[in-house]
């Protein structure tokens, strides 16, 4: 499955997803610039992406430690979400996502 993203540039990537991978793993291997410092433990808020419109809603939605962990992050909006808790399924093929900022 593609999993693509725009990084902070503007450069559209699209990566091959893996099934069961989440969308931080799949981008830190492919080496675009996301720190993850917590490796997916959903406690850093620096795999923060947002979602494409027309994706979000496809989206298993946040659980609680995602929406708290959030408020930490840089620059949030609606589609934010953190990109280690987005678990690549063959639902999500084609998926779109833009790296959010990491500071202001
Ligand atoms: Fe830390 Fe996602 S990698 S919250």
């Amino acid at each position: 499955m593609k999993l693509i993203v725009t990084d902070r540039n503007g450069k559209v990537h699209t990566l091959d997803g893996r099934e069961d991978w989440s969308a931080m793993e799949v981008i830190r291997d492919a080496n675009l610039p996301m720190s993850a410092e917590c490796g997916g433990a959903c406690a850093c808020a620096t795999c923060h992406v947002y979602v494409a419109d027309g994706w979000v809603d496809r989206l298993v939605p946040a659980a609680q430690q995602e929406v708290d962990m959030l408020d930490f992050g840089v620059a949030v909006q609606e589609n934010s979400r953190l990109a280690c808790q987005i678990k690549m399924t063959s639902d999500l093929d084609g998926l779109e996502v833009t790296l959010a900022p990491e500071s202001l």
